[in-house]
């Protein structure tokens, strides 16, 4: 557990996760890369104990990016049921924990049976208040500041809008998650150091984190390793170092 009285940065309210490296890890392993993704979700399970251990309020985990539908036929299928078996079995102990489930993404494109589980796991975690479990299904950032530039378009062409009025906080608010704070801390797991089409708008001022560890031997001790580095560095949000001294930091400050 994440000492809370070590004096540096507080600890993240809010983490994202790009989780790669199911399929090297099943390789290593001679096992076929199903069960990479198998064991994925122990990790995920794992993640969210420790984040309910150390107060993060709202963990974002990227499951499968708008681009995942590349992948062979075979895997995208496997892949489908395990989340449709694993939303089944994981739904009522998160709401046993008082955990809110939300699920974003183009969801209209997810098979049937999912959606049908996205939505009574939702459903039925919607007043949860210990902390947020956001999965990023079938999600893109460029799809996702695509669909708000849409809906503000909307809204011109009805004439409840003017062009000037669009601001930052316009497009912010008709993203998927525009009622949580932004991620303080991205990681990713597996070694590659990019970030993928995730969310592309609200990492703007997150800390960045990659560590060669593969998703399924990510554990505590891996999380505590990311949460160590995230509090030693220093979030300007364009301030000074100086400013940062004097507590003048806001987050919502751009710049
Ligand atoms: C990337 O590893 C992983 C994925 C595309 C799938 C992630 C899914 C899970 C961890 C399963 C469960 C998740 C939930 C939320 C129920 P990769 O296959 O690209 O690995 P590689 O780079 O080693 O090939």
């Amino acid at each position: 557990m994440v000492d809370p009285s070590e004096e540096s940065t507080a600890i993240p309210s809010h983490v994202a996760i790009i989780m790669d490296g199911n399929g090297r890890w099943a390789k290593k392993k001679h096992m076929p890369r199903f069960l990479g993704h198998k064991a994925g979700v122990d990790t995920v399970r794992r993640c969210v104990e420790f984040c309910v251990k150390n107060n993060i309020k709202v963990l974002t985990l990227f499951a499968f990016s708008s681009e995942n539908w590349r992948r062979p036929e075979k895997e995208v299928s496997l892949l489908m049921g395990l989340f449709i078996s694993s939303l089944k079995k994981q739904i009522r102990l998160l709401h046993n924990q008082n955990i809110r489930l939300r699920i974003i993404g183009d969801k209209s494109q997810l098979p049937q049976k999912l959606q049908d589980e996205i939505l009574r796991g939702e459903t039925l975690t919607q007043s949860n208040t210990v902390m947020d479990l956001v999965v990023a299904a079938n999600y893109g950032g460029q799809w996702d500041v695509t669909q708000s530039v849409k809906a503000l378009a909307e809204e011109v062409k009805q004439g409840r809008l003017a062009p000037d009025d669009i601001t930052e906080a316009s497009i912010t608010q008709n993203l998927s998650i525009q009622d949580l704070p932004n991620p303080d801390l991205f990681i990713r797991t597996g070694g590659e150091c990019r970030i993928s089409n995730f969310l592309l708008w609200q990492l703007a001022y997150s800390e960045l984190y990659f560590t060669p560890v593969l998703w399924p031997d990510f554990g505590g001790a891996e999380f505590e390793d990311a949460i160590a580095s995230f509090r030693g560095r220093e979030r300007r949000f364009g301030h000074t170092s100086e400013q940062v001294e004097q507590g003048q930091v806001s987050n919502y400050v751009q710049g």
